[in-house]
């Protein structure tokens, strides 16, 4: 049975690209809707192109915006890839252990409210972390914080800059969050995976 996947994202939708690239016919899973609290998000753009629905929230903070897209398009897995927004309480009770999220640090440090975009990778550079990388977690009703699926590492370089190290997180996300779903997919729902081992230069 294929694995219908329902992707959120507030942004250009990089990671959404990763996905549809990765899930093509045949996969265990397929993008089967797009939901999105911005109706100019890159992430809108790119799925219809690949004949996937979008549907705009009015207001984000209302579950039934959710829940209804979702039973429609019967979807058994909610992806946050790039979304920016609290999800309502009333999606993650219904879909509790079934909604993923990709952060672009090591969770559990650089996470939680207001972490997001340049801001992590500025806190990241500012404490001397040597690496970084990309985490894909559980979510539940606070930011950041439920079970870890996959982590994805990266080193941190000397002359980086916050621009260099999202860029250098992003390529391992475009890996992580497509082998989180397949997996997920395979095992009839979000499971941890074993961290890929990266090459430091
Ligand atoms: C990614 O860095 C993701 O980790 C974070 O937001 C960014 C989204 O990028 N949550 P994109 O829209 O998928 O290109």
């Amino acid at each position: 049975m294929t694995m219908r996947v329902a992707v959120a994202a507030s942004g250009r939708g990089s990671n959404l690209e990763a996905l549809l690239r990765t899930l093509r016919p045949g996969a265990p899973a397929r993008v089967v809707l797009v939901l999105s609290d911005r109706a100019g998000a890159g992430a809108r753009t790119l799925a219809r192109s690949h004949g996937v629905p979008t549907q705009v929230f009015a207001d984000p903070a209302r579950p039934e915006e959710w829940l209804a897209p979702l039973d429609r398009a019967q979807a058994d897995l909610v992806v946050l890839a790039g979304y920016l927004k609290l999800v309502p309480a009333g999606v993650i009770d219904r879909y509790r252990g079934r909604i993923v999220n990709i952060h672009p640090a090591l969770l559990p440090a650089f996470g939680g409210r207001g972490m997001y975009g340049r801001r992590v990778h500025e806190a990241v550079l500012a404490s001397g972390a040597r690496e970084s990388g990309a985490t894909v977690h559980l979510v539940d009703e606070v930011y950041d914080r439920g079970e870890v699926l996959a982590r994805a590492r990266v080193p941190v370089l000397a002359d980086d800059d916050p621009d260099g190290l999202a860029a250098r997180v992003l390529e391992v996300e475009h890996r992580l969050l497509p082998a989180v779903v397949l997996a997920a997919a395979r095992a009839g729902r979000p499971v941890p995976i074993p961290e890929p081992v990266e090459s430091h230069p």
